[in-house]
């Protein structure tokens, strides 16, 4: 048996296959003068209890989650542009958590609060049912060897989970520049009874205009990939 194979008689997060491996880089002085600096206003500690996000932001609006975000200059972009909305993100990646706080405090955004953590947890049991408008994957780690894809993030039981999450008719947008995922995606989300594709069935969607490019895509573009955007609704 390999070590990540379900083993009831282990612990849940010893069970769980993980969408990601920290390989923590270290963080620069102004990435850990971010954290000092700005996690009380911008970071929310993970506790394992749904959160009340009207009171987080001290005002109700809709709720735009995005995971994933790397170092959250999409994020940034986004909840500069969307004012009317608030904006969860959530990362493992240190560094990139600490880059967009830097960023957010530069301008004294109020619509954005991040998480540190995994989001498979954080949507378990952070995240109130019904309560998200949007949720946003772009550029997910795509576990190209087979052996791995397992890891990817985008599997059945992740897109039902994530589908309670959601208010009526809200809506999931995916990208990815690595073919093979896209297609994983197609075939999971056409497959989950929870999400119709907002486009028409079996479609990729035309880049949607709210999405700028980011580090990640780029890095894809330059590899000769393409990239594949996926918009469901519940
Ligand atoms: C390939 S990067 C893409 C980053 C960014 N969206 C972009 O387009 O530049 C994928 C990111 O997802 C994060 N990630 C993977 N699994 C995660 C999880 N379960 N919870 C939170 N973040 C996760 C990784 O740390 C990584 O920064």
């Amino acid at each position: 048996m390999s070590h990540d194979h379900d083993d009831a008689s282990k612990p849940e997060y010893m069970r769980r296959i993980r969408s990601f491996v920290l390989r923590e880089g270290r963080m620069t002085p102004a990435q850990q003068r971010a954290f000092d600096d700005h996690w009380a206003r911008f970071g929310i500690d993970y506790a394992g209890t749904p959160q009340d996000f009207g009171e987080r932001f001290g005002r109700t609006a809709p709720l735009v989650l995005e995971i994933g975000f790397g170092n959250g200059e999409a994020l940034a972009w986004a909840s500069e542009h969307d004012l009317e909305r608030n904006f969860i993100g959530v990362e493992v990646h240190g560094p990139g958590v600490g880059r967009l706080m830097n960023a957010l405090a530069a301008r004294d955004a109020r619509n954005v609060r991040l998480y540190k953590h995994d989001a498979v947890e954080v949507l378990e049991h952070e995240i109130p049912e019904g309560s998200l408008a949007e949720a946003r994957i772009w550029f997910p780690d795509p576990w190209h060897k087979k052996r791995h894809n397992k890891r990817r993030i985008i599997q059945p039981e992740f897109v039902a989970l994530l589908a309670s999450r959601m208010a009526p008719n809200g809506l999931l947008h995916l990208a990815t520049d690595w073919q093979p995922y896209a297609e994983h995606m197609l075939d999971v989300m056409e497959a989950a009874p929870a999400w119709r594709n907002a486009i028409g069935a079996g479609q990729y969607a035309e880049k949607p205009d709210w999405r700028i490019e980011t580090h990640f895509e780029r890095r894809g573009l330059k590899l000769g990939h393409g990239v594949w955007d996926l918009l469901y609704r519940t």
